[in-house]
């Protein structure tokens, strides 16, 4: 019996989020007002983090501004600052866990709470596996894995306490799809990178975003939104010297980091959960629909702890598949 109920009340939830994919299909998402939050950026000095925070400089929001490499996290700051932003800057080791608690520590006392974090450092080791020294390796997992979990355990209870906050992670093309990478990088004609070190930790990271969405989903806490950006290989030089086959270069050329950063924004601005650049990188993830048979079969903890109902996971899954399948129309 309530195997019938939670399928009925699946298929009502189903053709709700389908409706409402089609109407967001025709309309103009609503975008947020983010003048005067405090907005904490990670690889500020980086070619993407610098045009982030230029952006959210652009939208009004107050930032901290967080890299290793001080110097370009300066020069970030001062540009920022010119636009008329108040801005803090941190230097701080992202792969070490006691760095991350100690500056957030430092940020939450000089600055005050943050409510739009933005996990945009990344590296990677570009060597083969067995040529790859460990700790490169190591560093690749901690600092665009780990972080984040150190990042939002330090950040989210003040924005549970508001129920108030945007946690953004930015991941990449290039994460659980194994059909993107092998059609890029496992390919003979391809001149390949290897990514096993990077892919693992985006792979992580989007696992991350899906069960920190479906965490916040269960607690009630819709002040708190969530987004994942899966760019493909974008102009900024970490991955220089990876090249697609020839036939494909004018199809999916690399990216402008313009580009990527501003539609990032439109989704963020929209509270939208996740965006693929560009939207052919979505087709990978709609072949995760499959994986609302697999809750309905194996529900997750959360279920079986009785702390969240089938039917908010069947409906999590069902928006995302739609709402994925709405963006790559518009
Ligand atoms: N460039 C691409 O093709 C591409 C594609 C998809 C996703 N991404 C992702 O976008 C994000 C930004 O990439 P980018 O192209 O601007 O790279 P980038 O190398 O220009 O910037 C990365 C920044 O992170 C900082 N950083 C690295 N390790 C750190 C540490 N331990 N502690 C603190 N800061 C550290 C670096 O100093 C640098 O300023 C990354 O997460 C990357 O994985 C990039």
């Amino acid at each position: 019996m309530i195997f019938i109920v939670d399928l009925l009340l699946m298929l009502i939830d189903l053709t709700y989020s389908i409706l409402t994919a089609i109407v967001q299909t025709f309309l103009r998402p609503r975008l947020k007002c983010i003048d005067g939050e405090l907005c904490l950026i990670t690889g500020a000095g980086g070619a993407l983090g610098r045009l982030f925070a230029l952006e959210f400089a652009k939208e009004g929001a107050r930032l901290v501004l967080w890299d290793c490499d001080a110097a370009a996290n300066e020069q970030t700051a001062k540009l920022a600052r010119e636009t008329g932003a108040e801005v803090h800057a941190y230097t701080v080791d992202l792969s070490k866990r006691q760095s991350i608690y100690e500056t957030a520590g430092r940020v939450r006392a000089e600055v005050g709470d943050i409510s739009i974090l933005v996990n945009n450092a990344g590296v990677v080791a570009g060597r083969r596996l067995l040529d790859c020294p460990d700790e490169l390796l190591e560093r690749t997992l901690l600092v665009n894995c780990h972080a984040l979990f150190w990042m939002t355990k330090a950040f989210l209870p003040q924005m549970k306490a508001k129920n108030h906050g945007h946690i953004v992670t930015i991941a990449s093309a290039h994460n659980a799809n194994s059909l993107i990478n092998s059609f890029k990088f496992g390919h003979s004609d391809v001149i390949c990178f290897n990514l096993q070190d990077y892919c693992a930790s985006k792979f992580g990271a989007v696992g991350f975003h899906e069960s920190l969405t479906h965490e916040l989903l269960a607690e009630d806490l819709d002040g708190i939104k969530t987004t994942l950006v899966c760019p493909y290989i974008v102009d900024t030089g970490m991955f220089a010297g990876c090249e697609i086959r020839k036939e494909l270069k004018n199809l999916i050329p690399p990216l402008q980091p313009l580009y990527t950063v501003q539609q990032s924004m439109k989704a963020i601005l929209a509270e939208q959960q996740m965006i693929c650049i560009p939207r052919l990188m979505y087709i990978p993830f709609l072949t995760r629909a499959g994986k609302l048979m697999w809750d309905f079969c194996f529900p997750s903890l959360d279920y079986c702890l009785g702390r969240q109902t089938w039917q908010h996971i069947a409906s999590w899954e069902v928006t995302n598949a739609c709402c994925l399948s709405s963006r790559m129309l518009k």
